[in-house]
């Protein structure tokens, strides 16, 4: 596939007509759309206003991301949110999820609060209510303080309770104003990738179940924190759910899968939600649970956050961790440009999947399409490719719930372009460009169609 879409697309973004909407006829009067954003991947300011390094500071400093990129300056939303609050208002988007950088507001994950991080968040939570947009805050996307990596981290047991008073600090200060609030953003991505997940290393497997209890624990204490502090939250924790799926026809390959779709999809939900760990899971984790712990995981939750973008291939590897590893992609499968499947149907499924195993209501509180965008000689952004696959994903999401499901609201990732993990800020999954020299930013196509799509949605 072309990694660049926009030499082969539509040079002035106006002569061809926009690809039809699809069909929102089978979602809820009340159906919510929204973008998501995370703080490290926006903010910047990383070193203004007494901020604590976080765990992905150093991660860059070390040298590990692409292009050896850096968070330094990122979107420079910490300055820019005015702007990008006036975008979404643009959009007409009703909901804004976005992340506190744990961080800014207590610099050594614990102990004295920064006063100048809490108040960019009053601001920014000030500037979305003005807007009529509600801010759905989630408590954690991946920035844990240095600080506290260097007790121990997720493996230290009193996470727990760290991550407890970091959720009190944040809900004392704005569950007057927040009422969403998500406690992880796709727990079993930070916990599988920390530990090495597709690297030939299974040294690391008991690290990664210690991390996953006591991920599960924080969960559990900061869902309590919630509810006692904030009346009338409604709380959820947001997942990552993938199918994984063999890449051959092999019993080693399907073996592999199987083990690393329950880690991927099952190690946090079904503690969460259900009060048990998954069988394939028990042994392993059950040197770290203390009397009482499932109790306190699984708290009642109001909502599941879904993230999903697409299946995930799976080989055996038998020295790798878990003995999995990211397999072969089937052949004819459509790419995006940035090599991740398109496969609107394994969504639709994914829904019905998570209703049945759960029974909660569901937010989409990401779906996106990473793409190499630049801007044309005219200086737009035109991006058909992701048009096409929101079309795509939209168009799953309604037969879903058409078909019963129970589906709340849908945000896209990503408001903007920004750091994009280990790669930097090489994939852009942005509905606005950003030009990173001059921090200038572009609508993209798919942002006027999306506008589109909910002007039309919401007045059906
Ligand atoms: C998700 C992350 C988000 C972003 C998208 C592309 O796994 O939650 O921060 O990186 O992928």
């Amino acid at each position: 596939m072309n990694s660049n879409e926009n030499s082969a697309g539509d040079r002035t973004g106006h002569s061809k007509p926009a690809p039809a909407l699809p069909s929102t006829g089978g979602l809820r009067p009340d159906f919510i759309w929204g973008v998501s954003t995370s703080s490290f991947q926006i903010e910047g300011a990383t070193n203004e206003d007494g901020r604590g390094p976080s765990i992905w500071d150093v991660y860059c400093q070390n040298g590990e991301i692409k292009n050896h990129d850096t968070g330094d300056v990122a979107c420079d939303h910490y300055h820019r949110y005015r702007e990008d609050v006036a975008l979404m208002k643009r959009l007409g988007v009703q909901a804004y999820r976005f992340s506190v950088a744990w961080p800014r507001v207590l610099p050594q994950g614990r102990g004295s609060a920064n006063e100048p991080g809490l108040a960019f968040y009053d601001r920014l939570i000030d500037e979305l209510m003005a807007a009529g947009i509600e801010p759905w805050l989630c408590l954690y996307h991946w920035d844990l303080p240095q600080a506290l990596e260097d007790l121990g981290g997720w493996l230290n047991r009193e996470s727990a309770a760290w991550f407890a008073d970091y959720a009190a600090l944040v809900a004392t200060r704005f569950g007057g104003r927040v009422k969403r609030f998500a406690t992880f953003n796709e727990p079993s991505i930070f916990s599988l990738f920390s530990h090495s997940l597709g690297k030939r290393d299974r040294s690391s497997e008991d690290d990664l179940h210690r991390t996953i209890h006591h991920v599960n624990l924080a969960h559990g204490a900061a869902v309590d924190v919630l509810r006692e502090t904030v009346p009338g939250a409604s709380i959820g924790c947001i997942h990552n759910h993938q199918p994984c799926r063999p890449s051959s026809a092999s019993d080693a390959d399907a073996a592999a899968a199987a083990r690393l779709g329950t880690y991927w999809n099952e190690a946090f939900p079904d503690p969460q939600c259900r009060g048990e760990y998954p069988s394939l899971l028990r042994p392993a984790i059950a040197p770290y649970i203390e009397p009482g712990d499932l109790a306190r995981i699984c708290r009642p939750v109001d909502w599941f956050g879904l993230n999903h973008y697409s299946p995930v291939y799976v080989t055996a590897r038998p020295d790798s961790m878990l003995g999995a590893d990211f397999g072969e992609k089937p052949a004819g499968v459509p790419l995006t440009p940035i090599e991740w499947p398109i496969d609107p149907e394994a969504f639709r499924d994914t829904l019905l999947t998570v209703q049945q195993d759960y029974g909660l209501p569901i937010y989409v509180l990401e779906n996106g399409y990473g793409n190499f965008d630049t801007p044309d000689e005219a200086g737009a952004v035109i991006d058909p490719g992701r048009i096409e696959f929101l079309r795509g994903y939209i168009g799953a999401m309604n037969e879903a719930a058409s078909g019963g499901v129970d589906i709340r609201g849908y945000f896209i990732w990503s408001l903007l372009d920004n750091f994009e993990w280990e790669q930097g800020y090489s994939h852009r999954f942005g509905l606005t460009y950003v030009d990173y020299s001059s921090l200038r930013r572009i609508p993209k196509s798919s942002f006027h169609w999306y506008a589109d799509l909910i002007r039309a949605a919401r007045h059906r």
